[in-house]
């Protein structure tokens, strides 16, 4: 069977990347069921307000089909990507995979019998699980590792390529075909076949990693804040070990975004029958960032307290699990007084009580202190009202 049609399902920040980037070679079709997204797409723009993505679609003009039809959507298809939410459950403590079973339901019913890979986060043994219950499909999982604000060149560029499945399944070669494709000629991209299980530990492992290390480099810089010294210093000194490494340790308010505090909320509950308890301190020392930072700034008796985007990185389209969120709910608990500038967000206020700001200097006027994870989006002449952990100017 060749591969020359291929279905993207969910047309968000995993889906739309992989689609712009297969679409240079591959008829791509994307499902979605946001009308608004689909229109947009079928009008040649990006569903995204994201720059990278903005950028391709007024630039490269990708050509991608959408429709809201999954019938549609899976006929003529030889490869399904499924790139749907996998949030985090908080009552059964564990990722809410409905939307995914109900999919693989419509697709078996369909009969059209595409290959099957799903990108999104799952939790531990659910491939494996849907293989016994679906025999007649092959359900493939590949971790996906980009990041919001650089998805495309993520995906030009991948760390890793892992495909996770039975080891009897004979048609890895034709999916690593695709997903290479995406990447730019020169790149060197390592791939692996491992079982499934092993896939979904390593995309929950990995993050949980990372969030650790945001954890590590923040509890260090929380330790120099309390006793008056430089982060910097420390963190320069002890970064200068290589097995440590100067790179991802930029302090910053607490790590969030969509992934990280749902994965390691998600390997909690897959370790629960394993000796852990470091992956529980991550998600612990997370919080305790947050509440340290709020009540820092309260100390400083401000009245009007600032919060400048609420987004967790330059270019992103939006703020789920955004660290500044929980700040501001600190914040309000300490009874501060706290306004927001935030192009994203229509409303006058933000939840009913926070007045947002359109104009950013009658927004710096008003306040007294302003808080800013990064400040690279910061105008010069306001520097000396921000409140920041942001020392090193970096994400990387
Ligand atoms: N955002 C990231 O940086 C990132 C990185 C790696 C992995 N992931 C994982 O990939 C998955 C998707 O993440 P995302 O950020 O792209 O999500 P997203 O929320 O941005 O987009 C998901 C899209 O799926 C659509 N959708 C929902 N239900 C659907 C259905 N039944 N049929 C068709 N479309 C449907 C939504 O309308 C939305 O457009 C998640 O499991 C996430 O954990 C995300």
């Amino acid at each position: 069977m060749n591969i020359e049609n291929i279905t993207i399902i969910g047309s968000g920040y995993v889906g739309l990347a992989l689609a712009v980037s297969l679409s240079k070679k591959y008829s791509i079709c994307i499902n979605d069921i946001d009308e608004e997204k689909v229109n947009k797409l079928n009008q040649g723009l990006s569903p995204l307000d994201d720059d990278e993505f903005l950028e391709q679609f007024k630039n490269s003009n990708p050509k991608i089909i959408a429709t809201n039809s999954i019938e549609k959507a899976l006929k003529k298809t030889q490869l399904v990507f499924i790139c749907v939410p996998t949030n985090f459950d908080e009552k059964a403590g564990c990722f809410d995979t409905t939307i995914i079973e109900g999919l693989l339901d419509e697709i078996s019913r369909s009969k059209s019998n595409p290959l099957i890979v799903i990108k999104s986060t799952l939790p531990v043994g659910f491939v494996e699980k849907q293989n016994k219950i679906f025999q007649d499909l092959q359900i493939i999982f590949s971790p996906e590792f980009l990041r919001e604000g650089s998805a495309i060149s993520d995906c030009e560029e991948p760390s890793r390529i892992i495909l996770g499945g039975d080891s009897s399944f004979n048609q890895y070669e034709k999916i690593f075909d695709v997903l290479l494709s995406a990447k730019k000629s020169k790149f060197d991209t390592t791939t692996r076949v491992m079982s499934s299980s092993e896939a979904e530990a390593v995309k929950l492992f990995s993050n949980t990693y990372l969030a650790m290390r945001v954890a590590f480099f923040n509890e260090l810089d929380s330790f120099s804040i309390q006793n008056s010294l430089s982060a910097k210093n420390i963190i320069d000194g002890v970064s200068d070990d290589q097995r440590i490494g100067d790179h991802y340790n930029n302090p910053s308010f607490g790590y969030g975004g969509y992934c990280l505090p749902k994965d390691t909320k998600q390997l909690i509950s897959d370790s629960k029958d394993s000796p852990s308890k470091l992956i529980t301190s991550i998600v612990e020392s997370n919080q305790e960032r947050k509440k340290f930072l709020a009540g820092e700034v309260a100390k400083k008796e401000f009245k009007t307290i600032g919060v400048h985007r609420m987004i967790m990185k330059k270019g992103s389209s939006n703020f789920r699990e955004s660290s500044i969120l929980d700040i501001i709910n600190f914040l309000d608990e300490l009874n501060k007084e706290v306004i927001i500038y935030e192009p994203l967000l229509d409303d006058s206020t933000y939840l009913g009580k926070y007045t947002v700001f359109e104009d950013q200097d009658i927004f710096f006027q008003s306040c007294d202190i302003v808080l800013s994870n990064r400040i690279e989006e910061i105008p010069e002449k306001y520097l000396n009202k921000i409140y920041t952990r942001d020392i090193f100017n970096t994400d990387r």
